[in-house]
């Protein structure tokens, strides 16, 4: 068995459901993920990195480990990270926290790349991660998100309340299974308010 493959399967006997995958992203997936992200747009925090499967292609496009945050809740996938990129920021926390650090200084990263399983969260749970990852971006600032579903997994109704806009722009045929990659950006007239209905909800979810 790759060594990669270890703390993958001993997170998903423990979750399967917080993993929210039957084996680490190939490296089509993580190709067409990371094929607009250069030197250009670090830094750049990964959510949900699992194995580094990302992280891998990040670094094999120019970005430097310290070009990259790494927020982990699984703590087999943490140590495991911790030996891969040992010089990378990685942070052992649930991405619903993401608006309460400070990463990089107050430095404002150009894209966020996402492998968590959104579609096995609550609504009020991936607002207050979008909202994180939003306060985080720069303006122009891009979101990217994989899924496994026919459609994207940010419902509707909360890129409407959020002022945001998903184009899907790719996807990994030869995946296990099959994945699709979405773009999610601010919409042009839809800024998100951190004093808004939205805040006021997302600060009201517990972590
Ligand atoms: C579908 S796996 C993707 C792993 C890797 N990006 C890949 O594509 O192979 C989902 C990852 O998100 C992590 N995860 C799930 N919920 C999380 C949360 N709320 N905060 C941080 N990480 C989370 C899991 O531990 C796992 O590493």
């Amino acid at each position: 068995m790759p060594a990669d493959l270890f703390p993958f399967v001993r997170s998903f006997m423990k979750s399967a459901r917080a993993v929210g995958a039957i084996a680490p992203s190939g490296r089509q997936l993580a190709d067409v993920i990371t094929s607009e992200i250069s030197r250009s747009v670090a830094p750049v925090i990964e959510l949900g990195p699992g194995t580094g499967v990302f992280t891998r292609a990040m670094l094999d496009r120019g970005l430097e480990q310290e070009d990259i945050a790494l927020i982990e809740y699984g703590s087999d996938f943490v140590r495991h990270l911790q030996i891969r990129f040992p010089n990378t920021h990685i942070q052992w926390m649930d991405a619903g926290w993401l608006s309460r650090v400070e990463l990089f200084g107050h430095g404002k990263t150009g894209a966020v790349v996402s492998g968590l399983p959104l579609l096995a969260m609550p609504p009020k749970k991936v607002m207050q991660i979008l909202d994180g990852a939003f306060t985080h971006l720069r303006p122009g600032g891009v979101f990217y998100q994989f899924t496994y579903a026919p459609v994207c997994p940010i419902p509707r109704a909360i890129l409407d309340r959020m002022g945001l806009k998903a184009t899907r722009f790719g996807g990994a045929c030869s995946n296990l299974p099959p994945a699709a990659v979405y773009r999610i950006r601010r919409r042009p007239a839809g800024m998100l308010s951190r004093n808004g209905p939205v805040a006021r909800l997302v600060d009201g979810v517990a972590g």
